[in-house]
C-alpha cells in the first residue's frame, strides 16, 4: 500500500501487534487504527453505507504501546480518488455532512486459548466516530486514510464497481439452499433419479441451468463463514464477520450501532420501487431471511430483525423500508406477544396495522388474495421438514407448534414450493411493471446437516429442486420466465459426502462395533442405489406415485435395506447406523446430568443399531459445523453469463444489482 504524501505525513507509527489468529482484537483491524468498510471493500455506485473509525489504546496485554494509553481522539480521516490524493478532502466535507461527534468505550478480548482458560482478557480503550448514510457515486478506486497517534496511518483502498452488464432483468429470484454443496446435490440425485448402467435417466432441475459458477465464501476475518456474514456478502456485496447481519462488526457494546451497508432488498425497494419477497423454511428472523433488512452485529436479536422487516431501520439515519410484499416462514415466537417478540408487541397485529393480510396455514395461504401484502407464519420455530410433512407425518403432531400460540400442533404447513409459488403470484400481481426481488431459502438443508440427519437434509434439497422446477414452469405460464434472472446458490457448505453403501440388515445382525463396520461396502461393493424412484411416466396419484402427494421428484422408499454411507468431515460424539430416523430429526449428542451443560456425549438412543463414533469437534459441540468448500451458483435468465467461473460471494451481489440497474451515478434528490 502506498501512502500519499500531500495529505499524510508519517512521523511516527504506532504498530499493533495483533498476532493471534483465532482470537482477534477486532476482525479486519490488525493495527490500532480501524477503518470500516476496511481495505479491499467494494461498493455499488450510490449504495448507502456507514463509515466507522476507531482508534484503540490497549491498556494491558501484549499490545500495549508505552505512552499511548489514551486513544487518539484527534485523528483525521480523508478521502480521495486513487491517484488524486493531493486533492484529498476531510471525509465530512467530502460527503457534505457534519463532523460526527467522538464516541468512547472500552472492550476486552482474549489473546489466545491460554488467556481464555485463565480468564485474563486484555482491555482496550476506544475513541470512535461514525459517518452515517453516505454513498460514492463515481466508479473507481478511492483511498480512505485514517491518521492517528502522531502520524500512524491506516489506509483502505475502496473500489466503486463499474460492472459492465448489458442485459437487464425485470425480476430476480434467488434460491438459497442453506449449507448446500455439490456433494449434497450429487447424493440427492442418486436417491431420487434412476440410473441405468451408470447413466441417469432424469436429472435435477438444477442440472438443467445453462450457467454454473463457484463462489468462495471466505469471510472478512475467518475462513469459515456462518449464514449471517455470508448473507451479508450475498445481499450487500460486503464481506463481514460471523453473526453480523448487514453491518461491519465494530468493537462497541451496542450491537445495533455498527456500520451498515444497504442490502439488495433495500436498494430494490428504494431505486426500483418494485416488490420484495422473503420466503424461508426457517424461523423468519433467522440470518438468511433476516439479512435482507436487518442491520445488527448480533444475528440473535430476533425481535429487532422482525421489526426491521416491517419498519426498516428507524434509530439511525437510513433509507426508508416499509415492509416486503411477501414474508413467509416459521418463527411465530417473534410474532406472538411475549418476551421473544420485539418490545413484547404483537407483531401479527403490527403487520395488520400496516395493511398486511396474515395467514397461518397452507389452506389459508392457497386461499389468500394476490393483491394484498401478505405475512404467512406457519409454525413456531423452524418449519416441519419435507420428510416429516410427507412421509413420517405423525412427527408433525408436536403440541405448541401452532403459529397462533395455542397448544395445538402446526399440522397444516405449506412446503417451500407452495410458499414460493404463492409469493410469485402476489409479487407479480402487485408489481406488474416494476418487477420483484424474491429470496427463497431451503433453510433446513443446513439445519439437518448440522444434526447429521442426512435423509432429512436431502429431502429438503429435493424439495428445493422440486420448487425450482415448479417455479420455472410457473414463470413460463405467467409470461415472466424471459424477464427473470434465477439464481440457485448456497451461503456456505458442510463437509458432507457419500463414500459407499451400507447393508443395514447385516449391520443389525452384528453385535460388536468393529463387526458392524463390515456392513459398509466401498468401491465395487458400494453397489447401486436401492432408493426406489417413482415411475415418471405414470400420472401422479397412480401406483407408487400415490405415496407422496408431493410428486415424482423424491424417492418412494426412504428405508431400503441398502443405504448410503453418508458423513461429515468433523462431528460430535454420536452413533451411526446409516438409516432414516423415523421419529423425527436426529439428536446425535446430549449434555448429561452431572456434567457441564457444554460437555456433550453420544446420544445412545439416536441410533441403537449402529456403532459409536467418537467426536472430533470440541466437546462443547453437539452438532456438526460449516466447512471451507466453495459452493455452486446456478444461473438462468438475463445476465446469466456473468455467473460463470470462480469468484467471491460478493460478486453475486454486484451482478444481480447491476442486472437490476440498481447503481446510481449521482445522488438521489
Ligand atoms: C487500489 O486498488 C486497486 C485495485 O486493486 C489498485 O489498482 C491500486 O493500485 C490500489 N491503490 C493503492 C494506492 O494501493
Ligand atoms: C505525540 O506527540 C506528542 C508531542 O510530540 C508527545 O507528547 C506524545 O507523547 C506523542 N504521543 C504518542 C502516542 O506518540
Ligand atoms: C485534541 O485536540 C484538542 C484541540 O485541538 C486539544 O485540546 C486536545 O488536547 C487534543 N487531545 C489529544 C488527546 O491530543
Ligand atoms: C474505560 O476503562 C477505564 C479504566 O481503564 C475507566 O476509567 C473508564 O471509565 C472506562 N470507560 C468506559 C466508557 O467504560
Ligand atoms: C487487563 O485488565 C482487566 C481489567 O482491569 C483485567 O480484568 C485483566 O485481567 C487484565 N488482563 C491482563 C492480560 O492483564
Ligand atoms: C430504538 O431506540 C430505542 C431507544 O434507545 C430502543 O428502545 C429501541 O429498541 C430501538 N429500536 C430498534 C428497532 O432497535
Ligand atoms: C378464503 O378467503 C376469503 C376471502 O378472502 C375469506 O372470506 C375466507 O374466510 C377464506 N377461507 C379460508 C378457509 O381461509
Ligand atoms: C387455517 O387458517 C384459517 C384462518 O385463516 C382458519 O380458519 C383455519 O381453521 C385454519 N386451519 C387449521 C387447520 O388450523
Ligand atoms: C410407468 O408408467 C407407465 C404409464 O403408466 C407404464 O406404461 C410403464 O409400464 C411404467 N413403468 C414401470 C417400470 O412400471
Ligand atoms: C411415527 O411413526 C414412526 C413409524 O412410521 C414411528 O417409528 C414413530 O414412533 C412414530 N412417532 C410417534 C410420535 O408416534
Ligand atoms: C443441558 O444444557 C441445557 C442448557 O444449558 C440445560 O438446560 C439442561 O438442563 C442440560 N441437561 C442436562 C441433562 O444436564
Ligand atoms: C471413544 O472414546 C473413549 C474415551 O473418550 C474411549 O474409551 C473409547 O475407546 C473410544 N471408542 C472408539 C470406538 O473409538
Ligand atoms: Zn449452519
Amino acid at each position: 500500500m502506498r501512502f500519499s504524501t500531500a495529505c499524510v505525513v508519517c512521523t511516527a507509527a504506532i504498530v499493533g501487534q495483533a498476532s493471534a489468529q483465532t482470537f482477534q482484537r477486532l476482525g479486519a483491524c490488525p493495527t490500532l487504527g480501524c477503518v470500516f468498510p476496511p481495505d479491499q471493500s467494494d461498493f455499488l455506485p450510490g449504495q448507502w453505507f456507514d463509515i466507522r473509525l476507531e482508534t484503540h489504546a490497549p491498556q494491558n496485554g501484549s499490545e500495549v504501546v508505552p505512552g499511548y494509553l489514551t486513544p487518539d481522539e484527534n485523528f483525521t480521516f480523508t478521502l480521495a480518488k486513487d491517484g488524486q490524493q493531493k486533492d484529498c478532502k476531510n471525509a465530512a466535507s467530502y460527503f457534505k455532512i457534519a463532523e460526527p461527534a467522538i464516541e468512547r468505550w472500552n472492550f476486552t478480548w482474549y489473546e489466545d486459548l491460554f488467556a481464555q482458560a485463565a480468564k485474563t482478557p486484555s482491555m482496550v480503550k476506544v475513541a470512535a466516530k461514525a459517518y452515517r448514510k453516505v454513498a460514492l457515486y463515481e466508479p473507481g478506486n478511492y483511498i480512505a486514510t485514517l491518521t492517528y497517534g502522531n502520524g500512524s496511518v491506516t489506509q483502505a483502498n475502496w473500489t466503486v464497481r463499474d460492472t459492465k452488464i448489458s442485459q437487464k432483468a425485470k425480476n430476480v429470484i434467488m434460491f438459497i439452499g442453506d449449507g448446500m454443496t455439490t456433494n449434497m446435490i450429487t447424493a440427492a440425485r442418486l436417491i431420487a433419479h434412476q440410473s441405468v448402467n451408470g447413466k441417469y435417466q432424469s436429472k435435477m432441475a438444477m442440472d438443467s441451468f445453462p450457467v454454473l459458477g463457484h463462489q468462495m465464501t471466505h469471510s472478512i476475518d475467518s475462513f469459515i463463514t456462518d449464514s449471517a456474514n455470508s448473507a451479508t456478502a450475498l445481499y450487500t456485496g460486503h464481506k463481514s464477520s460471523v453473526n453480523a447481519l448487514g453491518v461491519y462488526a465494530d468493537s462497541s457494546p451496542n450491537p445495533l450501532d455498527d456500520p451498515k451497508i444497504q442490502s439488495i432488498g433495500e436498494l430494490f425497494h428504494e431505486v426500483r420501487g418494485g416488490g420484495v419477497g422473503i420466503v424461508s423454511t426457517a424461523f423468519i428472523a433467522d440470518a438468511t431471511p433476516g439479512a435482507l433488512t436487518a442491520h445488527t452485529r448480533n444475528r440473535g436479536q430476533y425481535g429487532n430483525v422482525v421489526d426491521s422487516f416491517l419498519n426498516g431501520i428507524k434509530n439511525y439515519t437510513w433509507p426508508e423500508f416499509d415492509g416486503p410484499d411477501v414474508l413467509f416462514g416459521g418463527g411465530a415466537e417473534q410474532f406472538i406477544p411475549s418476551s421473544k417478540s420485539f418490545q413484547g408487541l404483537d407483531y401479527y397485529q403490527q403487520f395488520r396495522n400496516k395493511g398486511y393480510n396474515v395467514v397461518q396455514n397452507n389452506t389459508a395461504l392457497k386461499n389468500a388474495s394476490n393483491t394484498e401484502r401478505t405475512l404467512g407464519i406457519f409454525s413456531v420455530s423452524n418449519m416441519a421438514k419435507w420428510l416429516d410433512r410427507n412421509v413420517y407425518k405423525n412427527n408433525t403432531q408436536i403440541p405448541k407448534t401452532a403459529p397462533d400460540g395455542s397448544s395445538a400442533a402446526a399440522t397444516d404447513q405449506p412446503g417451500l414450493k407452495e410458499m414460493t409459488l404463492k409469493a410469485i403470484d402476489i409479487l407479480h400481481k402487485r408489481n406488474p411493471d416494476k418487477g420483484f426481488f424474491l429470496m427463497s431459502e431451503a433453510a433446513s438443508i443446513d439445519k439437518m446437516m448440522h444434526v447429521l440427519d442426512y435423509d432429512r437434509a436431502l429431502g429438503e434439497l429435493l424439495e428445493l429442486d422440486d420448487t425450482i422446477k415448479a417455479t420455472k414452469k410457473h414463470l413460463e405460464e405467467i409470461g415472466e420466465l424471459e424477464n427473470t434472472l434465477i439464481i440457485v446458490t448456497a451461503d456456505h457448505g458442510h463437509g458432507f459426502d457419500v463414500t459407499g453403501g451400507v447393508d443395514t440388515k447385516y449391520m443389525d445382525a452384528q453385535t460388536s462395533d468393529r463387526k458392524k463396520r463390515d456392513a459398509v461396502g466401498t468401491y465395487e461393493q458400494s453397489g447401486l442405489s436401492q432408493y426406489m424412484v417413482a415411475n415418471r411416466s405414470a400420472p401422479i396419484g397412480s401406483d407408487q406415485n400415490l405415496v407422496y402427494s408431493a410428486g415424482v421428484d423424491f424417492p418412494v422408499n426412504w428405508d431400503p435395506r441398502y443405504t448410503l454411507q453418508s458423513g461429515l468431515a468433523t462431528f460430535p460424539d454420536h452413533r451411526e447406523n446409516y438409516r432414516v430416523h423415523k421419529k423425527g430429526p436426529r439428536i446425535p449428542a446430549l449434555n448429561v446430568t452431572g456434567f457441564s451443560s457444554n460437555d456433550f456425549y453420544v446420544n445412545y438412543i439416536d441410533a441403537v443399531s449402529g456403532f459409536l463414533v467418537n467426536g472430533t469437534l470440541p466437546v462443547s459441540a453437539d452438532q456438526g459445523v460449516h466447512s471451507l468448500t466453495d459452493v455452486p451458483v446456478f444461473a438462468q435468465g438475463p445476465c446469466q453469463s456473468a455467473f460463470g467461473g470462480v469468484y467471491n460471494n460478493v460478486d453475486i451481489f454486484y451482478n444481480i444489482a447491476t442486472c437490476l440497474r440498481l447503481q446510481r451515478n449521482k445522488a438521489p434528490k
